[in-house]
């Protein structure tokens, strides 16, 4: 990682590992090779300032990375236990364990007033589900949305599981769903942008008759729950932060199998489909490397 240069010297050269034609990531929309690429910039001091983003070092992504091991045994063990006749709480009961067992804190738990310590949303619910007594039935989609807390370092990662033998309509989305999610993350690399993943993700779900929520988007991870950038799964090419070395954040596609829109139940919490429709989420929390991309939470998709 480029950042560790810092480490004991007093005076350093930041050097980026990106296309030279890529555009410049101070933004001027030149070229990097016509832009900063001649000049001695500090990139981790001007994207905290300019965009808020705080580059993660290679002790961050140890750190992080330890996080997402946690986060991934918890839904492992959900994997295992998912099948019709079970709870939703029971789900929470499975990961706060697991989390607490494993010397982490869950962060949904009591954050912005969330009751629970993990997010669990069945079929029209979009994310941000509270787990209750609501029983899962056979043809259930239900995505689990874990985030342990391991020495002070945020890892982000769900997945959406089938309860039995679900429909075709289901099994459709979920595909389309975490297709999406491979297709984000193929975009990431140093000199791309944050526009190009979502560009990715929006064309390949309208491609398949899908639509893309707009109302959450992913998000820089590791040092909070949430923090800059905003990466949102619809976009346009080459437009949006230039992606550099050191960036962490989540790709997290909400995928509709009709209308975008969402409405948000009593609890204020919950988000669903405005018209019903099945939705499916998938989730990784991604580091930009030198030649591309490193998953922090990597499960094959
Ligand atoms: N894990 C969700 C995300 O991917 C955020 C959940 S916030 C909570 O960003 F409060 F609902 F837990
Ligand atoms: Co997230
Ligand atoms: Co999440």
């Amino acid at each position: 990682m480029i950042w560790d240069c810092q480490r004991g010297v007093k005076t350093y050269k930041m050097k980026l590992l990106i296309n030279i034609n890529a555009p410049c990531p101070c933004g001027s929309g030149k070229k990097y090779k016509k832009c900063c690429m001649k000049r001695d910039v500090d990139f981790k001091d001007f994207y905290l300032k300019r965009y808020r983003i705080r580059l993660k070092s290679q002790e961050d992504v140890e750190k992080i990375k330890e996080a997402g091991k946690i986060a991934l045994g918890a839904l492992d063990l959900v994997e295992r236990h998912i099948r019709p006749g079970i709870t939703t709480e029971f789900i929470d009961r499975l990961v706060h364990e697991f989390i607490v067992k494993h010397g982490a804190i869950p962060a949904p738990l009591n954050y912005k007033g969330f009751p629970k310590s993990v997010c669990v949303s069945v079929n029209d619910e979009i994310c941000h589900g509270i787990p209750k007594d609501r029983i899962l039935l056979e043809g259930d989609i239900v995505n689990v949305d874990v985030t342990p807390i391991l020495d002070g370092y945020y890892a982000d990662t769900s997945k959406t599981f089938c309860v039995g033998e679900v429909g075709d309509d289901a099994l459709k989305i979920v595909n389309v769903a975490r297709e999406c999610l491979k297709r984000g993350i193929s975009m990431v690399r140093p000199g791309n942008t944050i526009g190009d993943i979502g560009w990715a993700i929006q064309k390949y779900a309208e491609s398949q008759g899908c639509s893309v929520v707009r109302e959450f988007v992913g998000h820089g991870v590791g040092f909070e729950f949430h923090e800059p950038p905003q990466v949102p799964h619809y976009g346009k090419r080459g437009k949006g932060i230039v992606l550099i070395p050191g960036m962490v954040f989540t790709i997290e596609p909400m995928i509709n199998l009709g209308g975008k829109e969402i409405r948000i139940l009593e609890d204020n919490w919950t988000a669903v489909t405005k018209d019903g429709s099945l939705s499916a989420q998938f989730e990784q929390t991604i580091l930009v490397t030198d030649k591309g991309y490193e998953s922090l939470t990597p499960y094959e998709i």
